[in-house]
Protein backbone atom coordinates (compact mmCIF):
# COMPACT_ATOMS: atom_id res chain seq x y z
CA UNK A 1 0.00 0.00 0.00
CA UNK A 2 1.57 3.44 -1.03
CA UNK A 3 2.49 6.29 1.59
CA UNK A 4 -0.03 8.46 3.19
CA UNK A 5 -3.06 5.88 2.91
CA UNK A 6 -3.79 3.32 5.74
CA UNK A 7 -1.27 0.64 6.36
CA UNK A 8 -4.00 -1.97 8.07
CA UNK A 9 -7.47 -1.93 9.67
CA UNK A 10 -8.20 -4.63 11.63
CA UNK A 11 -11.40 -5.66 12.84
CA UNK A 12 -11.91 -6.84 16.11
CA UNK A 13 -14.92 -5.09 17.06
CA UNK A 14 -16.75 -7.12 19.86
CA UNK A 15 -20.15 -8.89 19.44
CA UNK A 16 -22.35 -5.72 20.85
CA UNK A 17 -23.56 -6.14 23.88
CA UNK A 18 -27.36 -5.04 24.27
CA UNK A 19 -28.28 -1.82 25.00
CA UNK A 20 -32.00 -3.41 26.38
CA UNK A 21 -30.63 -6.42 28.37
CA UNK A 22 -27.84 -3.81 30.13
CA UNK A 23 -30.59 -1.11 30.72
CA UNK A 24 -32.87 -3.36 32.12
CA UNK A 25 -31.14 -5.17 34.50
CA UNK A 26 -29.85 -1.54 35.50
CA UNK A 27 -33.26 -0.45 35.68
CA UNK A 28 -34.72 -2.98 37.93
CA UNK A 29 -31.60 -3.13 40.53
CA UNK A 30 -32.15 -1.74 44.30
CA UNK A 31 -29.93 1.04 43.42
CA UNK A 32 -30.83 2.39 39.46
CA UNK A 33 -27.49 2.35 37.27
CA UNK A 34 -26.51 2.87 33.74
CA UNK A 35 -23.07 2.60 32.36
CA UNK A 36 -21.75 5.70 31.03
CA UNK A 37 -20.91 4.33 28.01
CA UNK A 38 -24.40 4.13 25.99
CA UNK A 39 -24.90 7.68 26.82
CA UNK A 40 -22.48 7.97 23.42
CA UNK A 41 -25.15 6.92 20.65
CA UNK A 42 -24.66 9.27 17.65
CA UNK A 43 -26.79 12.14 19.56
CA UNK A 44 -25.30 11.67 22.49
CA UNK A 45 -21.97 11.99 20.97
CA UNK A 46 -23.32 14.57 18.75
CA UNK A 47 -24.24 16.23 22.46
CA UNK A 48 -21.27 15.43 23.86
CA UNK A 49 -19.17 17.47 20.98
CA UNK A 50 -21.00 20.57 21.96
CA UNK A 51 -20.30 20.17 25.66
CA UNK A 52 -16.58 20.52 24.54
CA UNK A 53 -16.85 23.74 23.20
CA UNK A 54 -19.24 25.33 26.00
CA UNK A 55 -17.78 28.37 27.98
CA UNK A 56 -18.11 26.41 31.47
CA UNK A 57 -16.69 22.73 30.28
CA UNK A 58 -12.83 23.46 30.46
CA UNK A 59 -11.70 19.94 30.44
CA UNK A 60 -11.05 19.61 26.44
CA UNK A 61 -9.36 22.91 26.21
CA UNK A 62 -7.13 22.99 28.91
CA UNK A 63 -5.90 20.04 27.63
CA UNK A 64 -5.42 20.77 24.17
CA UNK A 65 -3.80 23.99 25.22
CA UNK A 66 -1.19 22.19 27.30
CA UNK A 67 -0.70 19.47 24.70
CA UNK A 68 0.27 22.32 22.56
CA UNK A 69 2.62 24.03 24.58
CA UNK A 70 4.31 20.79 25.51
CA UNK A 71 4.27 18.71 22.75
CA UNK A 72 8.03 19.42 22.18
CA UNK A 73 8.93 18.28 25.84
CA UNK A 74 6.69 14.97 25.71
CA UNK A 75 7.96 14.13 22.33
CA UNK A 76 11.49 14.62 23.65
CA UNK A 77 9.80 12.36 26.59
CA UNK A 78 8.81 9.90 24.19
CA UNK A 79 12.14 9.91 21.84
CA UNK A 80 12.44 8.50 18.45
CA UNK A 81 11.05 5.95 16.47
CA UNK A 82 8.36 5.12 18.61
CA UNK A 83 4.95 3.13 18.16
CA UNK A 84 2.06 5.59 19.26
CA UNK A 85 -1.23 3.35 20.72
CA UNK A 86 -4.32 5.63 21.25
CA UNK A 87 -6.84 3.76 23.49
CA UNK A 88 -10.25 5.18 22.54
CA UNK A 89 -8.87 7.40 19.46
CA UNK A 90 -12.31 8.91 18.80
CA UNK A 91 -11.67 11.80 15.72
CA UNK A 92 -7.70 11.37 16.58
CA UNK A 93 -7.63 15.21 17.06
CA UNK A 94 -5.40 15.50 20.26
CA UNK A 95 -2.54 12.95 19.09
CA UNK A 96 -1.76 15.24 16.00
CA UNK A 97 -0.25 17.62 18.39
CA UNK A 98 2.22 14.53 19.37
CA UNK A 99 2.56 13.30 15.80
CA UNK A 100 3.79 16.60 14.95
CA UNK A 101 6.01 16.76 17.88
CA UNK A 102 7.54 13.81 17.24
CA UNK A 103 11.07 12.42 16.00
CA UNK A 104 10.24 10.26 13.20
CA UNK A 105 7.40 8.02 15.11
CA UNK A 106 7.18 4.28 13.51
CA UNK A 107 3.58 3.94 13.47
CA UNK A 108 0.27 5.03 15.10
CA UNK A 109 -2.24 2.20 16.28
CA UNK A 110 -5.43 4.43 16.92
CA UNK A 111 -7.97 2.09 18.95
CA UNK A 112 -11.39 2.51 19.08
CA UNK A 113 -14.93 0.64 19.25
CA UNK A 114 -16.89 2.75 16.59
CA UNK A 115 -15.29 1.95 13.14
CA UNK A 116 -17.26 4.11 12.07
CA UNK A 117 -15.37 7.19 13.28
CA UNK A 118 -11.95 5.09 13.13
CA UNK A 119 -11.99 4.36 9.52
CA UNK A 120 -12.21 7.85 8.41
CA UNK A 121 -10.18 9.65 11.75
CA UNK A 122 -7.07 6.83 10.63
CA UNK A 123 -7.14 7.34 7.12
CA UNK A 124 -6.95 11.41 7.47
CA UNK A 125 -3.73 11.33 9.84
CA UNK A 126 -2.65 8.51 7.35
CA UNK A 127 -2.84 11.28 4.39
CA UNK A 128 -1.56 13.87 6.73
CA UNK A 129 1.62 12.08 8.13
CA UNK A 130 2.71 10.09 5.03
CA UNK A 131 5.60 9.05 6.47
CA UNK A 132 3.47 7.20 9.11
CA UNK A 133 2.59 3.21 9.24
CA UNK A 134 -0.96 3.70 10.47
CA UNK A 135 -2.80 0.88 12.06
CA UNK A 136 -6.62 0.86 12.93
CA UNK A 137 -7.95 -1.76 15.38
CA UNK A 138 -11.27 -1.22 15.70
CA UNK A 139 -12.06 -2.96 19.21
CA UNK A 140 -12.76 -2.46 22.64
CA UNK A 141 -9.69 -0.53 24.27
CA UNK A 142 -11.15 -1.68 27.62
CA UNK A 143 -9.97 -4.77 27.03
CA UNK A 144 -5.63 -4.17 26.26
CA UNK A 145 -5.04 -7.89 26.54
CA UNK A 146 -7.42 -9.10 23.75
CA UNK A 147 -6.18 -6.66 21.19
CA UNK A 148 -4.25 -8.10 18.25
CA UNK A 149 -0.93 -9.13 18.57
CA UNK A 150 0.12 -6.96 15.78
CA UNK A 151 -0.57 -3.74 18.45
CA UNK A 152 2.19 -5.87 20.38
CA UNK A 153 4.71 -7.40 17.72
CA UNK A 154 7.23 -4.64 16.80
CA UNK A 155 10.99 -4.21 18.24
CA UNK A 156 9.64 0.01 18.38
CA UNK A 157 8.98 1.23 22.17
CA UNK A 158 5.69 1.64 22.29
CA UNK A 159 3.85 4.69 24.04
CA UNK A 160 0.09 4.60 25.33
CA UNK A 161 -2.16 7.63 24.85
CA UNK A 162 -5.31 8.18 26.96
CA UNK A 163 -6.51 11.51 26.65
CA UNK A 164 -9.30 13.54 27.47
CA UNK A 165 -9.57 12.34 31.11
CA UNK A 166 -11.37 9.19 30.19
CA UNK A 167 -9.48 7.63 32.72
CA UNK A 168 -11.44 9.71 35.15
CA UNK A 169 -14.95 7.82 34.24
CA UNK A 170 -14.07 4.85 35.77
CA UNK A 171 -13.43 3.71 39.43
CA UNK A 172 -10.42 3.91 40.60
CA UNK A 173 -10.49 -0.08 40.95
CA UNK A 174 -11.59 0.22 36.94
CA UNK A 175 -8.91 2.30 36.18
CA UNK A 176 -6.17 0.04 38.11
CA UNK A 177 -6.85 -3.06 36.51
CA UNK A 178 -7.18 -1.07 32.58
CA UNK A 179 -4.05 0.43 33.56
CA UNK A 180 -2.30 -2.85 34.22
CA UNK A 181 -3.67 -4.12 31.08
CA UNK A 182 -1.83 -0.99 29.01
CA UNK A 183 1.31 -2.20 31.20
CA UNK A 184 1.39 -5.56 29.41
CA UNK A 185 0.67 -4.52 26.42
CA UNK A 186 3.13 -1.88 26.37
CA UNK A 187 5.77 -4.40 27.29
CA UNK A 188 8.88 -3.52 29.31
CA UNK A 189 10.51 0.09 28.32
CA UNK A 190 7.14 0.81 27.31
CA UNK A 191 5.44 4.17 28.76
CA UNK A 192 1.88 5.48 29.14
CA UNK A 193 0.49 9.52 28.66
CA UNK A 194 -2.23 10.14 30.49
CA UNK A 195 -4.76 13.14 30.59
CA UNK A 196 -6.35 13.61 33.70
CA UNK A 197 -8.72 16.77 35.13
CA UNK A 198 -6.94 17.88 38.38
CA UNK A 199 -9.30 18.95 41.43
CA UNK A 200 -10.22 22.60 41.79
CA UNK A 201 -12.65 24.64 43.17
CA UNK A 202 -15.91 22.95 43.71
CA UNK A 203 -18.08 25.59 42.09
CA UNK A 204 -15.66 25.05 39.16
CA UNK A 205 -16.42 21.71 38.40
CA UNK A 206 -20.12 22.06 39.14
CA UNK A 207 -20.64 25.02 36.66
CA UNK A 208 -18.56 22.25 34.12
CA UNK A 209 -21.20 19.65 34.51
CA UNK A 210 -24.71 22.14 34.88
CA UNK A 211 -24.04 24.40 31.69
CA UNK A 212 -26.16 27.04 31.63
CA UNK A 213 -27.74 26.63 28.12
CA UNK A 214 -28.82 22.81 29.45
CA UNK A 215 -26.71 21.01 27.11
CA UNK A 216 -25.14 18.31 29.56
CA UNK A 217 -28.61 17.65 31.22
CA UNK A 218 -29.60 16.80 27.27
CA UNK A 219 -26.58 14.95 26.90
CA UNK A 220 -27.55 12.74 30.42
CA UNK A 221 -31.25 12.93 29.42
CA UNK A 222 -30.42 11.66 25.90
CA UNK A 223 -30.27 8.11 27.46
CA UNK A 224 -34.00 8.20 28.30
CA UNK A 225 -34.54 9.21 24.85
CA UNK A 226 -32.23 6.69 23.75
CA UNK A 227 -34.61 3.89 25.43
CA UNK A 228 -37.57 5.53 23.76
CA UNK A 229 -36.14 5.24 20.11
CA UNK A 230 -34.22 1.89 20.48
CA UNK A 231 -36.39 -0.27 22.89
CA UNK A 232 -39.71 1.52 22.56
CA UNK A 233 -39.84 2.85 26.04
CA UNK A 234 -42.17 5.51 27.03
CA UNK A 235 -39.86 8.26 28.88
CA UNK A 236 -41.60 11.42 29.20
CA UNK A 237 -38.16 13.24 29.16
CA UNK A 238 -39.77 16.13 31.34
CA UNK A 239 -40.97 14.24 34.03
CA UNK A 240 -37.24 13.44 34.96
CA UNK A 241 -34.35 15.80 35.20
CA UNK A 242 -30.57 15.97 35.14
CA UNK A 243 -29.02 16.02 38.40
CA UNK A 244 -24.62 16.99 38.79
CA UNK A 245 -22.99 17.48 41.61
CA UNK A 246 -19.08 16.90 42.94
CA UNK A 247 -18.61 14.93 45.77
CA UNK A 248 -15.62 15.98 47.81
CA UNK A 249 -15.23 13.04 49.93
CA UNK A 250 -15.17 10.68 46.93
CA UNK A 251 -13.25 13.44 44.31
CA UNK A 252 -15.88 12.63 41.68
CA UNK A 253 -18.92 14.81 39.92
CA UNK A 254 -21.86 12.27 40.37
CA UNK A 255 -24.51 12.38 37.26
CA UNK A 256 -27.99 11.05 37.73
CA UNK A 257 -31.56 10.92 36.31
CA UNK A 258 -33.36 11.87 38.85
CA UNK A 259 -37.65 10.98 38.85
CA UNK A 260 -39.93 13.98 39.78
CA UNK A 261 -42.98 12.39 40.43
CA UNK A 262 -44.37 8.75 41.27
CA UNK A 263 -44.26 6.78 37.65
CA UNK A 264 -44.37 3.68 35.95
CA UNK A 265 -42.31 3.54 32.33
CA UNK A 266 -42.89 0.52 30.06
CA UNK A 267 -39.28 -0.25 28.50
CA UNK A 268 -39.09 -3.18 26.36
CA UNK A 269 -42.13 -4.22 27.18
CA UNK A 270 -41.04 -4.41 31.06
CA UNK A 271 -43.72 -2.21 33.48
CA UNK A 272 -41.03 -0.14 35.94
CA UNK A 273 -41.28 2.36 38.77
CA UNK A 274 -39.90 5.04 39.70
CA UNK A 275 -40.77 6.97 42.81
CA UNK A 276 -40.49 10.68 43.11
CA UNK A 277 -36.87 12.01 43.96
CA UNK A 278 -35.55 8.31 42.60
CA UNK A 279 -32.03 8.75 40.61
CA UNK A 280 -30.61 6.55 38.52
CA UNK A 281 -26.68 7.02 38.14
CA UNK A 282 -25.26 7.34 34.39
CA UNK A 283 -21.38 8.48 35.53
CA UNK A 284 -19.04 9.69 37.70
CA UNK A 285 -15.94 12.07 36.53
CA UNK A 286 -13.28 11.63 39.25
CA UNK A 287 -10.77 14.62 39.29
CA UNK A 288 -7.24 14.21 40.53
CA UNK A 289 -4.25 15.55 42.73
CA UNK A 290 -1.20 14.80 40.86
CA UNK A 291 -0.54 12.78 44.17
CA UNK A 292 -3.44 11.12 43.95
CA UNK A 293 -2.97 9.88 39.95
CA UNK A 294 0.38 8.90 40.19
CA UNK A 295 -0.32 6.45 43.57
CA UNK A 296 -3.12 5.36 41.28
CA UNK A 297 -0.48 4.60 38.26
CA UNK A 298 1.99 3.23 40.78
CA UNK A 299 -0.72 0.56 41.86
CA UNK A 300 -0.73 -0.50 38.23
CA UNK A 301 2.77 -1.29 37.86
CA UNK A 302 3.77 1.96 36.17
CA UNK A 303 6.58 4.56 37.67
CA UNK A 304 5.14 8.10 37.23
CA UNK A 305 8.39 9.95 35.86
CA UNK A 306 7.07 13.23 34.50
CA UNK A 307 3.30 15.42 34.75
CA UNK A 308 2.85 18.43 32.99
CA UNK A 309 -0.22 21.16 34.38
CA UNK A 310 -1.49 24.08 33.03
CA UNK A 311 -0.43 27.63 34.51
CA UNK A 312 -4.18 27.70 35.81
CA UNK A 313 -3.99 24.17 37.29
CA UNK A 314 -6.90 23.09 35.54
CA UNK A 315 -5.42 19.81 34.20
CA UNK A 316 -2.55 17.41 34.00
CA UNK A 317 -0.52 15.26 31.30
CA UNK A 318 1.27 12.10 33.02
CA UNK A 319 4.00 10.57 31.61
CA UNK A 320 4.29 7.22 33.29
CA UNK A 321 7.00 4.32 32.38
CA UNK A 322 6.17 0.69 32.07
C1 LIG B 1 -15.74 11.87 28.53
N1 LIG B 1 -15.58 12.39 29.89
C2 LIG B 1 -14.17 12.66 30.18
C3 LIG B 1 -16.46 13.51 30.24
C4 LIG B 1 -16.17 13.99 31.68
O1 LIG B 1 -15.93 15.17 31.86
O2 LIG B 1 -16.14 13.16 32.58
C5 LIG B 1 -17.93 13.11 30.11
C6 LIG B 1 -18.90 14.19 30.47
N2 LIG B 1 -20.06 14.01 31.05
C7 LIG B 1 -20.69 15.17 31.18
N3 LIG B 1 -19.92 16.10 30.74
C8 LIG B 1 -18.79 15.53 30.25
Amino acid sequence: MSKGTLRAYLDFAPREESFRDVALAGLTRHRKAIPCRFLYDARGSELFEAICNLPEYYVTRAEIALLAERAGEIAARIGPRARLIEFGSGASTKVRLLLAALDRPASYVPIDISGGMLHPAASAVAADFPALAVIAVCADYMEPLRLPALVRLTTDRRVGFFPGSTIGNLTPEEAVVFLRGCRELLGPGGAMIVGADLKKDAGVLHAAYNDAAGVTARFTLNLLARMNRELGADFNLKRFAHEAFYNPDAGRIEIYIRSLMDQLVTIAGRRIGFTAGERVHVEYSYKFSVDEFRRLALRAGFKPVDCWTDAENRFSVHYLVA
